[in-house]
């Protein structure tokens, strides 16, 4: 099997289950609890605590343990907003390629009455910072741009953007959950007040974060109950999974210049590989993206067939389209730069990991050359566009 979805997830570290296992078996004290094996327990938080923090450039007390990315973006989100709507500002800047634990935070912001604007992503999926410049009022409250994009792996100018915010007072919040473990991410440096990271991204477990939050930046809390987490974050902790997770992103920070390079390296050959199907496309940027990711529309075809008939061949990838929802409708992120709805509809993302082979990457090559062949062979949509009764896009 090759598995080609590491930004769906990734496979635990052993690294990460060995650091793990003691505090589900032997060292499994409530942390809260104050006979010595619940303060051992506390201490292992703790120490990851510090671990986490020191690795993206933040304070222990600047973390909060959360239960993934998903939880840490709305915390997040909400958090800055009732901030600002204290202060009588209601205004939110963002872009429409954002994650679904961002998109839909907003929109239900927007029902209570908060005003988002969207910054266009253009063509290669990209923020402009002279563009949030300019949308900034004296009403923002919050701008939420997103470190790495899931789908499309674009990568954006976040130092430029924290810069402008700081510049003019307004909370900047990013989703790193696609950029933490795999590229440098440094919230002092990158002007950040507020961001969001997975471990199971970083080949931590499943159902575990860590929201950053700057000193002074005051959060809201989602979950009420007990005092866990300074009164911010309610419910027994995931020792297990949060000392696994500091010890994930310890791993996946170790070398990760010659990991970057290396897979910067794969991803180019199969992006060249891939180019040579005809009527096809690489969504978003060719070079400020994430080292692994590569995702391309494909003409003429269903994205779900591919992702089967891949599925057969022992390659594990995925489409674009927005299958988790159950709904048909293409990916929110392929319409915002720019890509048809028919168009949309044949995209295929496969994200290497750390551990891909050249071998692995000709082989993809091969098989999805192979199968876009034989779907596009009975299309009556391909029919149509090589009769010329429907012009081609790509
Ligand atoms: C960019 C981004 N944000 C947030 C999430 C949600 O993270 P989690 O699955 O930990 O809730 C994901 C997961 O796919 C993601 O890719």
């Amino acid at each position: 099997m090759i598995y080609a979805d590491n930004a769906a997830t990734t496979r635990m570290s052993k690294t990460a289950v060995e650091a793990m296992l003691p505090y589900l078996e032997d060292c499994y004290g409530n942390p809260s609890s104050l006979y010595a094996l619940g303060q051992k327990a506390k201490e292992a938080l703790e120490r990851a605590r510090q671990t986490v923090a020191s690795l993206i450039g933040a304070e222990p007390r600047e973390i909060l343990f959360t239960s993934g990315g998903s939880e840490a973006d709305n915390q997040a989100i909400r958090s800055a907003a009732y901030l600002g709507a204290a202060k009588g500002k209601r205004h939110i800047i963002s872009d429409p390629i954002e994650h679904h634990a961002v998109l839909h935070t907003l929109r239900k912001l927007e029902k209570e009455g908060f005003e988002v604007t969207w910054l266009p992503v253009h063509e290669n999926g990209i923020v402009r910072p002279e563009e949030l410049e300019a949308a900034i009022r004296d009403d923002t409250c919050l701008v939420t741009v997103m470190t790495a994009n899931n789908e499309i792996g674009t990568i954006q100018p976040i130092r430029a953007l924290g810069r402008i915010c700081r510049d003019r007072g307004v909370l900047f919040h990013t989703d790193a959950v696609q950029a933490v473990g795999h590229i440098p991410v440094n919230v002092k440096e990158d002007n950040v007040d507020l961001l969001s990271a997975s471990a199971h991204k970083f080949h931590g477990p499943k159902g575990v974060g860590f929201l950053y939050a700057r000193r002074g930046v005051r959060l809201q809390s989602l979950i009420e109950g007990g005092a866990q987490e300074r009164g911010l974050r309610a419910g027994t902790e995931n020792v297990g999974g949060v000392v696994a997770m500091a010890a994930a992103l310890e791993e996946s920070l170790c070398g990760m210049e010659q990991t970057t390079d290396r897979l910067t390296a794969l991803r180019d050959r199969l992006i060249r590989g891939l180019r040579e199907i005809p009527h096809s496309a690489l969504n978003g940027d060719a070079a400020r993206r994430l080292p692994g990711n590569v995702n391309f529309c494909f003409e003429g075809i269903e994205g779900e067939s591919l992702l089967l008939l891949l599925d057969d061949k022992g390659i594990c990838a995925s489409s674009g389209s927005a299958c988790t929802s159950g709904s048909l409708d293409p990916s929110h992120v392929l319409l915002a730069i720019g890509r048809v709805h028919d168009v949309a509809h044949g995209s295929l993302r496969l994200t290497l990991g750390e551990d891909a082979t050249e071998a692995q990457v000709d082989e993809i090559i091969a098989a999805v050359k192979e199968v876009v062949a034989h779907l596009r062979s009975f299309s009556p949509v391909w029919r149509d566009l090589c009769e010329g009764k429907t012009p081609f896009i790509l």
